[in-house]
């Protein structure tokens, strides 16, 4: 088990070729910064052409469908973006669970699917802001995670949680870091209830507007293992900031 800080960067519907440079440029700067384990998820489109570019960094895709295979136009299974270069995939981000109605039923089916075609999977939860507001939060992750982390034997050493409010997501706003460790804390007590001991291991990232400038705070809060980073994570100047906050970070003493 690996307990270096996990940064990883979801490009969302970001990239064309032009942004293999970027790529190159991070894997390059990942290479002098071994304290952190960095990966990004770019669109399906590039994670053959990035895989390529970048040897060190993990290479992860944004989203799978729950299928093998069939007549599913326009979608891409499991096998096929790990064929791509993929070794994991985000699955139940908030932008999907939003823009393509996916239930937590589905976002298991995925992550399912995903294990056993030999892929890592990121299982993003995350309350909005009326959740939030109406003191609903931890209810509402708690759920999440009872209906879309993956059963089956061996699953838990594949997982990575990230827990990412939906309203500090491409907002500039984030929790505070006593609320991201409230629940970071209430999310690992749920992981060990499901996996028992194999739960304490599963990584908790934080995800939501993390930037250079408040990635060393956010970083040390309770039980945050890593960060997924969006728009910060576009460019490899600012997507370095946070892998340097990381590496950092990780001497410090915060267990
Ligand atoms: P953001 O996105 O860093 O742009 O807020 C995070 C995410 O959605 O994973």
């Amino acid at each position: 088990m690996t307990t270096r800080p996990y940064i990883v960067g979801n490009w969302k519907m970001h990239g064309t070729r032009a942004m293999l440079a970027e790529a190159r440029a991070i894997d390059r700067a990942a290479e002098r910064l071994l304290k952190v384990e960095v990966a990004i998820a770019p669109p399906f489109t590039l994670i053959h052409a990035t895989r390529k570019e970048a040897n060190l960094i993990g290479i992860g895709a944004q989203d799978v469908h729950a299928a093998d295979g069939g007549a599913h136009t326009g979608d891409i299974s499991a096998a096929m973006a790990k064929d791509a270069g993929a070794g994991f995939t985000i699955v139940g981000h908030s932008e999907r669970r939003a823009d393509h109605k996916e239930t937590n039923a589905l976002v298991k089916e995925k992550a399912e699917a995903a294990i056993a075609a030999g892929m890592n999977v990121i299982v993003c939860v995350g309350e909005t802001e009326a959740e939030r507001d109406s003191g609903k939060a931890e209810a509402v992750v708690a759920n999440q995670l009872s209906g879309s982390l993956p059963e089956g034997e061996g699953v838990a050493e594949k997982i990575t949680v990230a827990y990412e409010p939906v309203w500090a997501i491409g907002t500039g706003r984030t929790p505070t870091v006593d609320d991201i460790g409230t629940m970071h804390r209430h999310i690992r007590e749920k992981l060990v209830a499901t996996f028992g001991e194999e739960g304490e291991a599963i990584r908790i990232l934080y995800g939501g507007s993390v930037k250079p400038d408040n990635a060393a705070e956010l970083l040390a809060a309770d039980e945050v293992g890593g960060a997924l980073v969006g728009g910060a994570s576009l460019t490899a100047e600012s997507f370095l900031g946070i892998i340097i906050a990381a590496a950092a970070e990780d001497q410090d003493d915060k267990s």
